[in-house]
């Protein structure tokens, strides 16, 4: 999508803005720990010419208000589509998402997206693509720079926030990326392995930083990754996933204290456990 065109439904989503404070007044009614989000019985099909692909098959989970919930499941499974369809960016084929007692019928300002490939406009600064959602939000310039600047710096790229697109490295492009949706406070931020282009120790930092954002504010995420080790360090629940078409195979609650110790006896061995789990499905197959 262009800007112009981003720009066209940007106007939409300025007249959509009184929807978004109701929403706001929403997310502030419910109580952290009730449930704000309720994905019920979804279904994806993928149609082409030649061949049908069930991608998402009667699917339903409930997310709660300030949780933290993984995805993780076999490559192919269906977790992007289960994402983008909550983020209003595909039809689903049947059943529905609520957030509060709406149902989602297209994108929103509630739920923002960080996507598996950056989707950064590459001729705008880092503190400009940042600042993107704000402005076609109609927030005023003067928050709408200090938000950017504050979220900047939260992902440590406080000396490229002058920098373009094309200049950082992919690790860099994806933390522009989470400094793009975190700013917006959305209800509901959805993550598609947002750290899976970083390398080791920045995504560790990453993740103690999203620990930290977790802990001083009511986030909820929904959050896809390939890492078991990922999962286990930052989530209230794991949702182990199928191969396609994705189902629920289990879900683990988390209550273990954060920050989390990685090499704790009872982590290692829920980690054996999943990897396990994972490597009996045969993804070839898929
Ligand atoms: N636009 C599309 N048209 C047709 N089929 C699609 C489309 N997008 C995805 N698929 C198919 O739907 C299935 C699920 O894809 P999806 O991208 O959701 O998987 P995923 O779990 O995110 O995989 P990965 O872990 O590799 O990112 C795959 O079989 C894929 O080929
Ligand atoms: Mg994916």
């Amino acid at each position: 999508m262009s800007e112009a065109e981003i720009k066209i439904e940007g106007e939409k989503w300025g007249k959509q803005r009184l929807r978004a404070d109701r929403t706001d007044a929403l997310y502030a009614r419910i109580p952290k720990g009730e449930t704000l989000m309720r994905i019920e019985h979804l279904r994806v099909v993928y149609r082409t010419d030649d061949k049908e692909t069930v991608a998402i098959e009667d699917f339903t989970l409930p997310v709660k208000k300030g949780e933290l919930v993984s995805l993780i499941g076999p490559s192919g499974c269906g977790k992007t589509t289960l994402l983008r369809a909550i983020a209003g960016l595909l039809q689903p084929t049947s059943g529905q998402i609520m957030i509060g007692d709406q149902q989602c019928r297209g994108p929103g300002s509630d739920r923002g997206m960080v996507f598996q490939d950056f989707a950064l406009f590459p001729w705008r600064t880092v503190r400009q693509n940042v600042a993107f959602g704000l402005e076609i939000a109609g927030v005023p310039r003067a928050e709408r720079e200090e938000r950017a600047l504050r979220y900047v710096k939260t992902v440590g790229l406080e000396k490229f926030a002058d920098a373009r697109i094309h200049e950082l490295s992919g690790g860099m492009k994806q933390r522009v990326g989470i400094a793009r949706a975190l700013v917006m406070h959305p209800a509901i931020t959805l993550m598609d392995e947002p750290f899976g282009a970083l390398d080791a120790q920045t995504r560790n930092i990453m993740q103690e930083q999203l620990v930290e954002i977790i802990q001083h504010s009511e986030r909820t995420i929904l959050f896809v990754t390939h890492s078991v080790d990922e999962a286990l360090y930052l989530s209230d629940r794991v949702v182990v996933l199928s191969k396609r078409p994705s189902t629920i195979h289990k879900v683990l609650d988390l209550s273990w204290p954060r920050p989390r110790d990685r090499t704790a006896p009872e982590f290692t061995q829920l980690r054996r456990d999943i990897l396990a789990w994972l490597g009996e499905q045969n993804v070839m197959e898929n």
